[in-house]
């Protein structure tokens, strides 16, 4: 019968899922603090000082977005959100190398950190570049863009706040173009051509010189949005209050 290991594989078995979840890291300026410092909802005013607006960026990878935009804007604080610990500890370095004090990133699974750590409301804009797009059926709830998962993104937008994305993708760009569409309070366009400073990340850097067509949109929140997409309710199990 399957069931039937021998229980110390069993045993090793749920020690491996156990070493998956890794603690989250933050770190500022390249100055990493321990996550149980800090209370949660993460009081990203104290973070880093300022009135500056706040952009989040989910799935950094090298980072070439988000320290471009901190040294370019220094008035406006930045937060990213990297699950690949290599990356996170390459953009920290980075940023504390080029004194980017306004950049904050955090190492953690984005699902995990929108869910139990951000406070909802406070980016002016939130980027999503090239995300993974998980085309296998079984690991599609790993999407930052499934009816059950967007509101966990969209929820970071202060009224008036955009939403900026970009895959290589096409498939399912189209199928996160149709969540959003069905999403009322959003207004959504495509941006037609490159973005205008050109390629943001090193994705799109490395995609646009193969020729491959890319995906770009922008929604922005134009109005109070439902508690939920339309669409997520059924995949929620506990009603929210
Ligand atoms: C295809 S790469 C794109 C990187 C970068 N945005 C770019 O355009 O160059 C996707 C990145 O998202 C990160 N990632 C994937 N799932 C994530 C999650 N659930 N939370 C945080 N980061 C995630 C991966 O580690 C990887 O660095």
């Amino acid at each position: 019968m399957r069931d039937r290991q021998p229980e110390g594989k069993k045993q090793r078995r749920a020690g491996k899922r156990w070493a998956a979840i890794k603690p989250v890291l933050v770190s500022v300026a390249g100055d990493e603090q321990p996550l149980v410092a800090l209370s949660t909802p993460l009081d990203v005013e104290s973070l880093v000082a300022g009135e500056g607006s706040w952009e989040v960026e989910l799935g950094f990878g090298k980072g070439r977005f988000l320290l471009a935009q901190a040294q370019a804007r220094p008035e406006v604080r930045f937060l990213g959100v990297e699950q690949a610990t290599y990356y996170y500890r390459l953009l920290s370095r980075r940023a504390a190398r080029q004194g980017a004090d306004n950049l904050v990133t955090l190492r953690g699974d984005a699902l995990y950190v929108l869910s139990a750590l951000l406070p909802a409301g406070f980016a002016d804009a939130v980027h999503v570049y090239f995300p993974d797009p998980w085309p296998k059926n079984r690991h599609r709830k790993r999407r930052l863009f499934e009816p059950e998962t967007v509101d966990l993104v969209l929820s970071l937008l202060k009224p008036g706040a955009s939403l900026w994305f970009a895959t290589d993708f096409v498939e399912y760009g189209e199928w996160v173009w149709r969540i959003l569409a069905s999403y009322p309070g959003f207004e959504l366009r495509r941006i037609e051509g490159p973005w205008p400073g050109g390629p943001r990340t090193n994705y799109e850097a490395k995609f646009v010189e193969e020729g491959r067509p890319i995906l770009r949109l922008e929604a922005r929140r134009s109005r109070q949005p439902p508690p939920l997409h339309p669409a997520g309710e059924s995949g929620i199990l506990v009603a929210p209050r």
